[in-house]
């Protein structure tokens, strides 16, 4: 495939998104969170199309994006709580996992051939625009490399995806930056990934709190959420988290007003927030990830963050990059 073309968001560029997948195309868009990879999910070649260009591998199914509720209600069985969840957070950043419907029109490859599927309406106009226009469910796991994290911006999802995908469809940098939260509907309501929308905003819209998810609950490894592969959103270097001071060598991702007595010492610092806004350093956290990647450290040392609101998707996507590697070589490794 030729170098992969970044276009403008626009109404051409809409139509043109649209006809890409209709065709069985592949198209990053952004959404709210982060930069989307979408094929048409009716159409397996398309998604294994999908799967290929990640590099991802065809157990770990993907999020379905819809335009409107309707549109979920034909893929997927909603009880009372997932309407609820449905109605307060829609369009936004919650994946719901819930019952296929016999009838669903997704093909068995985008959700891995399990009896469940995600779904979630995203908050993004360039996104909206896409789906309504397309009018099928499309798949769209974030558009990284697998393994990678995830992108903020079109720059970014060039660097993982050129010559691999049709287009991307660039509508600026993603005003929330960190993946969508997924909750599983089925027998009990559990939530499978923290993510932009707190803990706490679900719970209150249930009554009720949400178990609470420890690294090691069979809910993250086990059938439930089969892609929560302990290494997963990593940058090239290693990480150390809740660092409070620099060792050699290392680069530091700050957070707040107050840096590690020796920071000048790093061999490159961004501070997600200078301020210690929560919501800011989630708007940073992979744009930041990847500009100390690039700065050639071989650990970025990750200052510590309150593990309140956002703050606990933030730990968990930095505890994943921290986590130990299949000992694979890194891309940057790689011939
Ligand atoms: O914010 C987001 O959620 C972004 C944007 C593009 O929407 N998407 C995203 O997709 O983060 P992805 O594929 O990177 O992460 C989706 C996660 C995977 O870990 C996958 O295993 C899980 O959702 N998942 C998908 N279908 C599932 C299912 N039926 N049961 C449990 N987990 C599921
Ligand atoms: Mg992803």
């Amino acid at each position: 495939m030729p170098a992969t073309r970044i276009v403008r968001a626009s109404p051409e560029a809409t139509k043109e998104a649209s006809a890409t997948l209709a065709a069985g195309g592949l198209v990053a868009f952004p959404t709210e969170t982060v930069y989307g990879l979408g094929a048409d999910a009716t159409n397996d070649a398309a998604v294994a199309k999908l799967y290929a260009a990640k590099e991802r591998p065809s157990f770990n199914p993907l999020i379905v994006h819809v335009p409107d509720l309707a549109a979920a209600q034909r893929i997927a069985a909603f009880d009372a709580r997932a309407l609820a969840l449905a109605r307060a957070f829609w369009p936004g950043a919650l994946t719901l996992v819930l019952r296929k419907l016999p009838s669903c029109p997704v093909g068995l490859l985008a959700t891995a051939g399990l009896d469940t599927v995600a779904v979630r309406l995203p908050n993004h106009p360039v996104a909206r625009d896409i789906l309504q226009a397309f009018g099928k469910p499309v798949a769209a796991p974030s558009a990284n490399r697998s393994g990678r994290v995830s992108p903020t911006s079109a720059v970014n999802v060039k660097d993982d995806l050129d010559g691999r995908i049709d287009i991307i469809v660039d509508g600026g940098p993603c005003p929330v930056g960190i993946e969508s939260t997924i909750v599983a509907c089925l027998d009990g309501v559990a939530l499978l990934r923290p993510g932009a929308v707190t803990r706490d905003a679900i719970a209150k819209v249930l009554g009720h709190a949400i178990a609470p998810l420890a690294p090691e609950a069979p809910a993250r490894g086990a059938p439930l959420a089969p892609g929560m592969l302990a290494s997963h959103y990593a940058p090239r270097a290693a990480v150390r988290v809740n660092a409070v001071t620099v060792e050699p060598g290392e680069a530091l991702l700050a957070f707040g007003p107050q840096l590690p007595a020796n920071a000048r010492e790093a061999k490159a610092v961004l501070n997600l927030s200078p301020t210690g806004s929560l919501a800011e350093a989630a708007v940073n956290l992979f744009a930041y990830l990847r500009g100390l990647d690039a700065a050639g450290a071989a650990t970025i040392a990750a200052m510590p963050i309150p593990n309140e609101g956002l703050g606990e998707a933030i730990n968990d996507r930095l505890r994943h990059a921290a986590a130990p590697r299949d000992g694979a070589p890194r891309p940057r490794d790689a011939p």
